[in-house]
């Protein structure tokens, strides 16, 4: 397909640039409210299980209007539709990029048959594992990492009102042993599946893990190494190497990070069944269509991905918070975390020229309310400005009616607080029964102030099912394509992880050897301190 121009090469570009001086710089919240009663109705809208308020964010109408202009002259559209009809749009990799097909209705996608042959056999062998009367297992240890962990490792939690409750999940991802160690202490070989989940079956971790829990399962007497573990890959022939021979397939259009909808699913199959495994895929299919057919001013995914521009390339914003407030979503900064940074954390654009502007933002977060007793403070009252998206669920699947109410109120209030803060002349009027009785009021106040103005976006659930889950994580995928578009980036590859597996390589023998022959002086140093 053909490429067109990249973000920084279109009129609407320049036009952004203009408005961001005139309108964007000295953007305030408190007055775009004060000014427009009608600010939260044109702001928020409705998307398939997601409500979103983007009001509370340093925008109006005519910065959504040039950046989805910005989005047309940047061939988003295009270039979302090439995806969707599996072109191969990874073309460091010369691969397709086809993560929607995994959740597209029997004969709807590219790769129907393949895909749904797969899911209906691992949903069949979920369910036969979770009649642990007859199965016998109890626990379910996933060996994997990256997008081969982080996603299970995400969801399985989210879901915990519909987990089996005869099973327990373990997430085994770090080569460090103790990582490994403290799950197995916990195992009993002949009530154990373990699951090695490994896109191409050569990541080192994994395969040393691997064989970790096989060592362990032999020596503690376990018999039958092909009934107690299975491979997710696409390298079956890796697999049936290892002694695997039950492996469920998944194909190189499917990304690492984008592999919960595959075969890497199969602990959240595990956990919540097969009804609710194809809920989850129905959730992302409904964001899938709002993505390919909502027109952009009322396209979620493409209006965040959007935002996730202005916010870095006009006001310069160099992170975004994620405050989840539901407990089970704790793993999700994290999943965020591979998902934005691992595809857009690119410098170059698709042609291998340097970026003249910045990308990815740093993405991080903690489940809110513990998020405020920490470092909220820098939030509301640090240097920079970091944009927070709250995610809220209305409905627990709990009966502490009086915590949820609580846990909402937070919710709100944060987000309320970052925007409206506090002036020097409201905090001296107050009382601060904890303040220093010999500090002056006026020097007092100047540390109660909030500078308020601080934008954030918030995302409503009804519940936290598989269906809205579903959805929600397809949003997140949208959002980071769409960005990645207007970047001009190659989102689906990740080359910056191969330096360090290399030099990996060359570090672990001279590890046993104590060779230091070319190396820099600090590693050869510090090689010969963990050596002593
Ligand atoms: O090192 C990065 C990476 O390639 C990720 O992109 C991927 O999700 C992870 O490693 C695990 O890879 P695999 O599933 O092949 O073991």
């Amino acid at each position: 397909m053909p490429t067109a121009p990249r973000c920084d090469r279109t009129t609407a570009w320049a036009a952004l640039q203009g408005h961001f001086q005139a309108h964007g710089r000295d953007f305030d919240l408190r007055e775009a409210f004060a000014r427009d009663p009608g600010r939260f109705d044109s702001l928020s809208l409705q998307a398939p299980e997601v409500f979103a308020d983007l009001s509370k964010n340093r925008l109006d109408l005519a910065t959504v209007k040039l950046l989805c202009e910005l989005a047309r002259e940047c061939g988003l559209e295009a270039r979302r539709d090439a995806m969707l009809a599996g072109e191969p749009i990874n073309h460091t990799e010369g691969r397709a990029v086809l993560h929607t097909a995994l959740r597209a209705p029997q004969g709807q996608g590219p790769f129907s048959d393949e895909v749904h042959e797969v899911l209906d056999r691992m949903l069949a062998f979920a369910e036969d594992v979770r009649d642990t009367a007859r199965s016998g297992i109890r626990h379910i240890v996933n060996i994997g990492i990256g997008g081969s962990d982080l996603g299970p490792q995400m969801v399985v939690p989210a879901l915990d009102a519909f987990v089996h409750p005869g099973l327990t999940f373990h997430f085994v991802s770090n080569v460090d042993g103790h990582d490994i160690a403290p799950v197995l202490r916990r195992l009993k070989p002949e009530e154990t599946l373990f699951i090695i989940a490994s896109k191409t079956f050569t990541t080192q971790e994994t395969m040393a893990n691997a064989q970790v829990a096989k060592a362990w399962f032999l020596q503690h007497g376990g018999t039958d190494t092909r009934r107690h573990f299975v491979g997710t890959t696409t390298n079956v022939k890796a697999a049936a190497e290892f002694g695997i021979d039950t492996t469920f397939g998944f194909w190189d259009w499917v990304g690492g990070r984008y592999s919960l909808w595959s075969a890497i699913g199969l602990p959240i199959a595990l956990a919540v069944g097969a009804e609710h495994f194809r809920e989850l895929l129905a959730g992302a299919h409904a964001m899938d269509r709002h993505f390919a057919e909502a027109p952009l001013p009322q396209n979620l995914p493409a209006l965040l991905g959007l935002l996730d521009v202005w916010y870095r390339n006009f006001h310069g914003f160099g992170s975004r918070s994620v405050a989840p407030y539901h407990q089970g979503l704790k793993r999700l900064p994290a999943y965020l975390q591979q998902l934005e940074m691992e595809s857009n954390g690119k410098c170059v654009d698709l042609d291998g020229e340097a970026l003249p502007f910045a990308t990815s933002p740093v993405v991080w977060g903690e489940p809110g309310t513990n998020g405020q007793h920490a470092y909220f403070q820098m939030l509301h009252q640090g240097t920079d400005v970091i944009p927070v998206e709250f995610i809220l669920v209305k409905r627990p699947t709990h009966g502490h009616a009086d915590l949820q109410a609580k846990l909402l109120a937070n919710g709100l209030a944060q987000a309320q607080a970052l925007m409206l803060g506090k002036t020097t002349e409201q905090a001296r009027g107050e009382k601060a029964p904890t303040a220093s009785a010999t500090l002056d009021a006026q020097t007092l106040a100047r540390h109660r102030t909030f500078p308020g103005n601080r934008p954030s976006t918030t995302l409503l659930l009804e519940q936290l099912t598989p269906r809205s889950l579903g959805a929600l994580i397809a949003l997140y995928e949208h959002r980071v394509f769409t960005s990645g578009v207007l970047w001009g980036i190659n989102s689906f590859d990740q080359w910056g992880v191969e330096l360090g597996k290399a030099l990996c390589n060359d570090l672990l023998p001279r590890l046993a050897s104590g060779d230091t022959a070319g190396l820099d002086s600090s590693t050869a140093g510090l090689l010969k301190k963990v050596r002593a």
